[in-house]
This record gives structure tokens, sequence and C-alpha cells, in this order.
């Protein structure tokens, strides 16, 4: 018995089966949950098998009871027959505003009329491909962090025609799949959190190309220090305390001033074709030696490990 057999999402679609959307399938069908994958890649079947044999151990790790999940995925012979009995649909095709505006026809016009339509977009706000709907009223952003089955955000984005009924059942139904969903209140290219993560990334980029550090030397300042951080608290938290008794007040009038004069010098990398060349190379360099599931594994074990030790933590704060 999941909390899904009490609730209204029963049957979900699936389109794109990708990095993101096989991540999704798991956890749905982790959680009870019937779900139609479309994606028209010619290895779907592998695929879907594969992320099943990978992920659900990670479920169940989570507490998830997954017999019988792969009897809860059936693959689908187009987005019209993943969506026939869908409550719920998640979309992860490829990031592109042309592919968004003719799915999201297809989904508004061959879903059900009660399904919701959720995007996992990670830039593009679902305005920008609903303009042309005659009713944009249950499409909405749903945008998860890579690997979405493990990482606790969903970002919830109405768009400027999606009902507030949407944006709740879209809550709804992330927290009934453990998530943690925060809904925004403006549409902003990149949302949040990927706005967030570019800002450093450049800083990142700029830093190696600058020769400050390597790529390796940098990702081992970010997992020793703000990573780990920022897995507890959040920048403006973590400037509270970093003010000491004084808090936040003593933080802005103090260290914040110099911190302030260094905005103004932040790195604008040029990541011409040149300097793209030479840091894809420098990263390939760094962890090329390794294949990408030796990676993917080693990174979801640490992440199961600090998602156990914050288990239950976090009311305490
Ligand atoms: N990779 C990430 O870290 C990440 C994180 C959050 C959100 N996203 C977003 O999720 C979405 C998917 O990203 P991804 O990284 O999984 O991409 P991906 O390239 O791994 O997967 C995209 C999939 O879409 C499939 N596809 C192409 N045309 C299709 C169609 N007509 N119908 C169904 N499927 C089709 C492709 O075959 C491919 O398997 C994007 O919008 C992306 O911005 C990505």
């Amino acid at each position: 018995m999941t909390v899904f057999e009490e609730a209204e999402f029963k049957h979900a679609a699936v389109i794109g089966a990708g990095t993101i959307g096989l991540s999704w399938t798991v956890l749905f069908a982790a959680h009870g949950i019937r779900v139609a994958v479309s994606d028209p890649r010619p290895d779907l079947a592998d695929a879907v098998d594969a992320a099943l044999k990978e992920f659900a151990p990670h479920l169940a790790e989570r507490g998830l009871d997954v017999t019988g999940i792969a009897d809860r995925v059936r693959l689908a012979a187009d987005v019209t027959d993943a969506v026939r009995d869908a409550d719920v649909v998640q979309e992860n095709g490829p990031e592109n505003l042309e592919f968004k505006k003719d799915l999201f026809a297809t989904l508004v016009a061959e879903a059900p009329a009660h399904a919701l339509l959720l995007s996992s977009s990670s830039a593009i706000p679902s305005t920008a491909f609903t303009g042309e709907l005659a009713d944009a009223s249950r499409v909405l952003i749903g945008h998860p962090f890579n690997p979405p089955h493990l990482i606790p955000l969903v970002e919830v984005v109405p768009g400027e025609r999606t009902g507030a009924d949407a944006v709740t059942r879209a809550v709804e139904f992330y927290r009934l799949l453990g998530r943690a969903p925060v809904v925004e209140r403006k549409e902003i290219p990149g949302f949040v959190g990927n706005r967030l993560q570019n800002a450093l990334n450049r800083e990142a980029i700029y830093l190696v190309e600058q020769g400050v550090v390597s790529p390796a030397e940098l990702d081992e300042v970010i997992t020793n220090s703000l990573g780990i951080r920022w897995s507890t608290v959040g920048p403006f938290l973590g400037s509270h305390l970093g003010g000491g008794p004084g808090g936040y007040r003593h933080m802005a009038e103090h260290i914040g001033v110099s911190m302030k004069k260094m905005w103004a010098g932040l790195g604008q990398p040029s990541q011409g074709p040149e300097e793209q060349e030479r840091l894809i190379e420098a990263v390939e360099n760094a962890y090329g030696s390794s294949t990408y599931s030796e990676l993917t594994e080693a990174r979801d074990r640490r992440q199961l490990a600090v998602l156990s030790a914050l288990d239950g933590t976090r009311e305490e704060n």
C-alpha cells in the first residue's frame, strides 16, 4: 500500500526517457504509480530496464518497497498512447522551445482533461511554449535537479495562464513522492536553481580559464566547503551565522562591505571555441579515466549517504 492508492495520481506518463525521464520513471513506479514511457530512442526498452536495475535499489535504501516495480512500467507506442489514461504527465524531452511548443499542443489535445501537464525544463518558462494554446491552465514547470529520484527539490513554476488549482495539485503530487516542492512567484529564465548554479559555474569556469585552479581542484574546493554547508544551511542562514551573534546585520555591515566590492570584479569567462575546447579537455583529463556508470555510482552512493545523514534533522532547525 502506498500513499498513491488513496491519491488522484495513479497513472503517469513520462515523455522523454533520457537522463531525467528515466530517473522520474523509477521514482514514480517505486511509489506504486503506473507509468507509461514514450521516447523514440531505439534502445528504450534496454534504457528503462537498466534504470530500474540501477535506481530501484537506491529507493529501497530510502525506505520504499520496490517489489514488482518493473510490472508498473510500460513502454508506450507514442506520446498519444502514453498519455491516454494519464492523471499526470512529466515531460523531459529536448530543451528546445519549438519541441516543447509542439509537444504541449499534443499533450493538451490528447491527455485526459483532468491530467496535470508538467515540464522538467531547466530554463524555459512555460508561458514561452503555451502562448498559442487555447487552454494552458494545467501546464506548468516541475523542474527537478539531477537525479530527480534522489535530489528532493522540485521548482514548481506556474505560467501566466496556469490555474491555481494546478499549482496546488502539482505541489501535492511532488510531496506524495517525497520531494520538496518550492513554488516560485514569478517566471524567470533558468528559474532559481539554475540561475544560482550558473552564477557559480560562470565563476568556476573563469577561475579555471585564468589558471587559478584546475577543474578537479575547483571541485574539491566546493565539495569540501560550500557543498557540505549548503546541504545544511542555505546562503542566507549561512551568512546569518557567519555574522556571529550579530547575525546577518553584522555580516552585511562588516565582511559584506568587502564582498560587495568584489561583485564588480567577478569573472566573465571568454569561452570562445578555443577556450571551450581547452576546458572540455581539462575536464576529460580529470575524470575521463572512469566510465559514466562508475562516476554516477560513486556520486549516488555519496548522495544517499548525505540524504540518510540528514533524515530527521530538518525539523530541528
Ligand atoms: N540533465 C539535467 O541535469 C537536467 C536537470 C533538470 C531538468 N532537465 C531538463 O529535462 C529535460 C530533459 O533533459 P535530459 O538531460 O534528460 O535530456 P536527454 O537528452 O538525456 O533526454 C531527452 C530525451 O528526449 C527524447 N526525445 C526526443 N524527441 C522526443 C519525442 N518526440 N517524444 C519523446 N521523447 C523524445 C530523446 O530521445 C532523449 O532520450 C530538458 O528539458 C532539460 O532541460 C535536465
